[in-house]
């Protein structure tokens, strides 16, 4: 199928940054899942037929009447996302009854398991009017490996000990990690309780499992997560050097806050 030009370069970013996911060992088998709110760039996709039956979303998502997204599928390998998008993505349309979705392009491919998440979220972010187009969920290996630390799960204690690891964390992932208790994956109760988190976070833990992040874009949504990793890392490094990193200083914290506009 031929796409016009923007939606062609979302299309090149999902697969661009799947690669880095699997690069970066965070998306071991079918580990982890994207999408990407495209109503405004593809309307000309709108007269599609539907490839599928509708199918139903778990919750209802009143602000995305005939929205179209395009979305991973479940079971697919994000290294072959990356190397073969169209065959492991599917474009989706919400149905007029706001309970279901229809396959449209390019392949009959069954959305992620973590849909109602997804458009949970998505539905979240039009209602708000935050320009927040793209979801991505990934799991990050020392992030994870924090989340198994009871002390760390209480409201922002990972936060800040994930910014005082290097400025760019305090910088770039300004509001912090917010984090869900173990839910199964895929549940309705999931996508709740991620949704309450996204009013004060841009990046959520899911205790256990891995993590979630918004943005305007799949890259910038992709960066701050790997910012927090890059934090978690370090955090590791020094304590399997036999010591608790320092830390920047709460005054250090302050100071970027005011340097950086936070
Ligand atoms: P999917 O293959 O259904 O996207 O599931 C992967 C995953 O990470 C579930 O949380
Ligand atoms: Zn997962």
């Amino acid at each position: 199928m031929i796409y016009n030009e923007q939606l062609t370069k979302i299309i090149t970013e999902v697969a661009q940054v799947s690669g880095y996911l699997w690069e970066k060992g965070w998306a071991e088998r079918n580990g982890g899942n994207i999408s990407y709110n495209i109503t405004s760039v593809a309307s000309e996709l709108q007269s599609l037929k539907a490839l599928s039956n509708p199918m139903e979303i778990g919750i209802t998502v009143p602000g995305l009447r005939g929205a179209m997204f395009l979305v991973t599928g479940t079971g697919k390998r994000m290294r072959y996302v990356a190397t073969e998008p169209m065959d492991n993505a599917a474009i989706i349309r919400i149905c007029d009854n706001c309970t279901h979705y229809e396959i449209i392009a390019e392949k009959n491919i069954r959305p992620t398991s973590e849909i109602p998440s997804h458009l949970a979220i998505h539905n979240y972010l039009q209602d708000r009017s935050i320009g927040y187009k793209a979801v991505v969920h990934t799991h990050p290996t020392e992030l994870v490996a924090m989340s198994h630390n009871r002390a760390f799960l209480k409201k922002d204690v990972l936060t800040k000990l994930l910014w005082s690891m290097i400025p760019e964390t305090r910088a770039f992932c300004p509001k912090g990690l917010g984090i869900v208790p173990y839910t199964l994956p895929g549940s309705v109760e999931l996508a709740l309780a991620t949704i309450e988190q996204l009013k004060d976070y841009d990046v959520v833990m899911w205790e256990k499992h891995g993590v979630l992040a918004v943005g305007e874009t799949l890259v910038e949504a992709f960066d701050m997560i790997d910012t927090l990793s890059k934090s978690a890392q370090i955090y590791i490094n020094s304590r399997s050097m036999g010591y608790e990193p320092e830390g920047l200083s709460e005054q250090q914290m302050n100071e970027l806050k005011d340097a950086f506009n936070l």
